[in-house]
């Protein structure tokens, strides 16, 4: 790609999202510009109803935009049809709900197991690449256990396989921490940023939470439909790195 487009993993232009008409007519998204470079972690954050969700939903090509274009390296994703939209999903896109949305009654194993079996790759593949998975979430030893017989933080880990096991370019996470404690949300934020800094997985995360939000490295607020503001986090937090103040690190 020789255009200036071409830097862009993610480009939105003038995007708009209209739901329903006549009197019941809402402009969800009401023209979003947004460029991401590979490799980035943002944080989406803003108001409930302020439009994150349905632009993570068009960005992970789950829904389409109303007007306005979607480039995905280079690619107008607004022009493809259902099923070229459902192939660069599969191919490139890994998702994180707030609900976990794992399949009841079905293992850990099987559960990360799943987005291999949708693009046709052998048992043998997807067994040594889900417990892979798995073993680099925390999990290994867990691969048999059903979501009932996990906590939430496992759940959420376990889907954090199922996002990771095709090898994405990118990861979204609408809310990933939205269903747990202070405690397994870190955890969480933890796997993300490794998967970000140690895997170079591009990361785009909603949160409420501005704790969590301070894990990445841009933070975009959404207020209604539009980007009020977007800005670079300039003291992420670094997983491992000390928390405590270089000054009075040590000084016991
Ligand atoms: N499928 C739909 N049909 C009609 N309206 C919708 C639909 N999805 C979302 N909306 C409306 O679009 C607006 C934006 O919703 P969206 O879910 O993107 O907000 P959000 O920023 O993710 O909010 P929250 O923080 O509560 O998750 C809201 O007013 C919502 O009611
Ligand atoms: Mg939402």
């Amino acid at each position: 790609m020789s255009t200036a487009a071409g830097l862009f993993l993610i480009r939105l232009r003038g995007v708009t999202k209209v739901y329903g008409s006549g009197q019941a007519r809402l402009m969800a998204l009401a023209g979003v510009d947004l460029d991401v470079v590979a490799g980035e972690f943002v944080a989406i954050m803003g108001p409930s109803g302020s439009g994150k969700s349905t632009a993570m939903n068009i960005l992970g090509c789950l829904d389409t935009p109303s007007s306005g274009q979607y480039l995905f390296q280079g690619a107008h994703v607004e022009t493809l049809s259902r099923d070229q939209r459902a192939r660069l999903r599969r191919r490139y896109l890994g998702f994180v709900f707030q609900g976990f949305n794992l399949l009841a009654r079905t293992s850990a194993q099987e559960n990360v197991e799943l987005p291999l079996l949708y693009r046709g790759e052998t048992a043998a593949k997807r067994h040594a690449a889900a417990a892979r998975a798995l073993q680099s979430v925390g999990l290994g030893g867990w691969e048999d256990h059903t979501p009932a017989e996990l906590s939430g933080g496992q759940q959420q880990r376990v889907a954090i396989a199922r996002a990771i096991v095709t090898e994405p370019a990118v990861v979204l996470a609408d809310e990933p921490t939205g269903n747990l404690d202070t405690q397994r949300s870190r955890e969480i934020m933890v796997l993300l940023s490794g998967l970000n800094l140690d895997h170079g997985i591009t990361v785009l995360m909603v949160t409420h939470e501005p704790d969590m939000a301070a894990y990445a490295r841009r933070l975009v607020r959404f207020v209604d439909g539009r980007i009020d503001s977007d800005a670079a986090n300039p003291h992420p937090v670094v997983p491992g790195e000390p928390t405590v103040p270089a000054a009075t690190a040590g000084a016991t």
